[in-house]
């Protein structure tokens, strides 16, 4: 049957990071279970491979995971860490019959050029690993140290030993079984039924358009039940109503159902639970127990107290099992999901097992009956916040009122650790008390601005803390400084200053360095066009691989403001005053209407698509003649403007009868890697003059988008609009990547 194309193909794509490579296999993978087929592996690696290609680290992803390892594993990766890719070249694949790069039922199969879907052939874990010791033999690996995963990726871990005890040194499963149990089986099976049972699954053959969603769902929210325990929804949820007929229990399973259905094809599920119902490591090679016992590597078997997916029985006869095996035992409410969420503790096992100096971070929380604002928990973040003007204000109030929901809801706790405005800093482990911490933090002691060297024991107090972020909405300079020491102390960064980002190519570069070298989040979605996705939609549009050409917009919310204000025939001083009192302005309006915050923003975009271009390298145009523009007090140039008040309605007026529009544009030019910026004179039908007040554009023209270019367009400024991308990025950072 031939289909639509595969709108969530687009999704899943815009889910793999840039950073993934891919490797078509040399020859058809032959399968366990029949047949053979070619297969393209998505991989990401991390490190250096030595000389002799003997320090390979491989790491196995769970159900529903992708090759970013980094992102679902942040705390496993960095110096002393488990994974150190100063000492290791870790690898991550995407698993065969998954749908993040690597072959799968989402892939097309060659003899039809349609999607698998129902059709693929049946693979089991065993195939998984062959594919894998394929990629690691192409990327010319002669030893591999160690393989590590958890749940399905402990599997392919156990897989990894049975099937290359030669060229595996050691091995870590973590929450599996050596095969897959009766209770095992029966969740995969009720789970694949939901799916079965969508009348859009249609035997297999459904329309990537139009696929069983709902069944696809349906399972995953079954899964989750599984991933958790009982205590541990009991503590969240309990018997919470969300809505009058809507228990919150319900409404979270509900929102995990679509989550997974935005970023994951029916079929996949399919052929992955199949999978790993085949998994039993004796199969054809002896009786269960004699095959244990005859694997000699050293592993150690991590088991979960609370696990009842993967019941900590299973994992401790392994351990009794396999001779050069050890047990860890995580003390977890969190059931078998804790190997994503006591990621310190893994870490620290793992590191030590690997007979590495281990720094003791924080233990496995032991269950808590209740939870209190000092102890820590699931999904648990720490913010410092620098800022609390418009942006930063807002920011505390949104945070205060969303928290219990972001917890309620998606699993993450959020805590404001500290804040800091150009003069104190208020910091307190326990929490800032959100409804006073304006009172608070004029009580706290003037420390000064948070800035480098005096600041540093304030980071390393935040640094200790579950999950650290440090979140910067001042429009501070020096920010690169004080970021590069937060990644080092494993700390991320969201930011809505766009100083670091335009700053020199140099100093920005070793900005991002300093974050990949220490496995660390850098947001800043919101420093163009505050709550506008235009970062977003530019790197959407880059890693699926669409060429981008022309980037045009309309990003400075005041300068929007000022000339529609002007066309109203308000004139300019006055427009320029308001403006600056509703909060639409830089500190100092002049570097609005010189045209230098349009130029940063179009050189924060410029870098993105990779062009390396300076702030002063920009032909800009200033709104108004630079000597109406004097240096000095806002009097001083609210003063200047007004004698150029005259100039500019003249100018408005004109405009006016001649049927256009006055605009402040950017334009960036990729190919020739130009990038200007300035008032332009449009016709009435153009895009950009149907703006009003602080309305802002991008428009991005493509290899794909040619005829009509992708538009992003909405309200651009705002304390309010920019406090709802910073929590969104938050968001992001702590929710936006799947891991099992
Ligand atoms: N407002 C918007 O619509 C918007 C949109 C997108 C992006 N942004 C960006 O977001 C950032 C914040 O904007 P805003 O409008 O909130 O600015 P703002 O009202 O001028 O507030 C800046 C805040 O930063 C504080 N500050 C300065 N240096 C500091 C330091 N070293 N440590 C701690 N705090 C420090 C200031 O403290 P004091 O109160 O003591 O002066 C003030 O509270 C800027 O970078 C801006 O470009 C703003």
């Amino acid at each position: 049957m031939s289909s639509s194309p595969d709108p969530q193909a687009a999704a899943r794509a815009a889910f793999i990071a840039p950073e993934t490579r891919f490797l078509d296999l040399p020859r058809p993978l032959p399968l366990e279970q029949g047949g053979e087929l070619p297969v393209r592996v998505a991989y990401r690696e991390w490190g250096k491979l030595d000389d002799r290609g003997e320090n390979c680290v491989v790491v196995c992803h769970a159900l529903t995971g992708s090759a970013d390892a980094d992102r679902w594993w942040t705390g496993m990766f960095g110096p002393g860490r488990a994974l150190d890719p100063d000492q290791d070249y870790v690898v991550c694949s995407n698993i065969l019959g998954s749908c993040y790069g690597t072959t799968g039922p989402a892939s097309l199969d060659p003899r039809s050029g349609q999607p698998w879907r129902g059709d693929f052939p049946a693979i089991t874990v065993r195939d998984m690993v062959r594919a894998q010791r394929e990629l690691v033999r192409q990327l010319g690996v002669k030893k591999v140290r160690l393989v590590v995963g958890g749940s399905l990726g402990g599997m392919q871990t156990l897989e990894w030993g049975f099937s290359f005890p030669d060229l595996v040194e050691a091995i870590v499963p973590i929450a599996c079984s050596a095969r897959h149990s009766a209770w095992a089986i029966g969740i995969s099976e009720a789970q694949r039924q939901a799916i079965y049972a969508d009348p859009r699954w249609r035997g297999g053959a459904y329309d990537p358009a139009d696929p069983p969603a709902a069944g696809l769902a349906a399972a995953r929210m079954m899964a989750m039940v599984t991933y958790r325990s009982m205590p541990s929804f009991e503590q969240r949820f309990g018997r919470r109503a969300q809505a009058a007929d809507l228990f919150a229990m319900e409404s979270y399973l509900r929102y995990q159902g679509k989550q997974l259905v935005d970023r994951f094809d029916a079929a996949t599920y399919v052929a992955l639970t199949r999978a790993m119902d085949t998994h039993d490591v004796s199969r054809g090679r002896g009786e269960y127990e004699e095959v244990l016992r005859g694997l000699r590597l050293p592993a150690l078997v991590v088991s979960i107290d609370s696990d009842t997916l993967y019941l900590p029985q299973e994992q401790e006869e392994i351990a009794r099992l396999l001779p050069g095996a050890r047990l860890a035992r995580l003390a977890s409410i969190d059931g078998h999901d804790a190997f994503l969420i006591d990621v310190d503790w893994l870490s620290d096992q793992v590191a030590e097992f690997r007979g590495r100096a281990v720094q003791r971070r924080a233990g496995p929380r032991a269950p808590a009956p209740e939870r209190t604002a000092a102890t820590s928990g699931p999904g648990e973040v720490s913010l410092l916040v620098l800022g609390t003007g418009k942006v930063g204000s807002e920011l505390l109030g949104q945070l205060a009122r969303q928290r219990q929901a972001l917890e309620r809801d998606y699993d993450v706790r959020l805590r404001v650790v500290g804040v800091a405005d150009s003069r104190r800093t208020l910091f307190d482990e326990a929490g800032v008390d959100l409804a006073r911490w304006r009172e608070l933090l004029d009580a706290a002691p003037p420390t000064g601005p948070f800035a480098l060297p005096a600041s540093r024991p304030l980071l390393e107090r935040l640094a200790r803390l579950p999950r650290p972020v440090l979140v910067d909405v001042t429009a501070a300079a020096g920010m690169p400084a004080l970021y590069g020491e937060a990644f080092a102390l494993g700390a991320d960064v969201i930011s809505s200053n766009k100083l670091p980002l335009c700053g020199p190519t140099a100093e920005r570069e070793a900005l991002f360095l300093a974050r990949r070298r220490h496995h660390r989040s850098y947001q800043y979605e919101t420093s163009v066009g505050a709550s506008l996705p235009v970062i977003d939609t530019l790197r959407s549009l880059l890693r699926t691989g669409d060429q981008v050409a022309q980037v045009e917009g309309s990003v400075s919310g005041t300068l929007g403001f000022a000339v529609s204000e002007l066309q109203r025939g308000r004139p300019l001083s006055l427009v320029t005053r308001w403006a600056r009192e509703l909060g639409y302005t830089e500190a100092d309006p002049r570097d609005d209407l010189s045209g230098l915050d349009a130029a940063r923003k179009a050189v924060i975009l410029a870098r993105e698509l990779g062009l390396t271009v300076e702030v002063e390298q920009v032909a800009c145009r200033p709104l108004v003649p630079a000597a109406v523009l004097p240096p000095g007090d806002m009097q001083e140039l609210y003063e200047s403007l007004r004698s150029h008040d005259g100039a500019a309605l003249a100018e408005a007026e004109r405009l006016s009868r001649a049927g256009r529009a006055m605009r402040y544009l950017f334009h960036i030019d990729v190919a020739r890697g130009e990038v200007r910026c300035g008032p332009e004179e449009l016709p009435l039908d153009h895009r950009a003059a149907g703006l009003h007040g602080v309305e802002a554009y991008v428009a991005f023209t493509t290899e794909r988008h040619a005829a009509v270019p992708l538009v992003v367009q909405g309200a651009g400024v705002g304390g309010a609009l920019t406090a709802g991308g910073v929590l969104e990025d938050l968001f992001q950072l702590c929710v936006g990547t799947g891991a099992r």
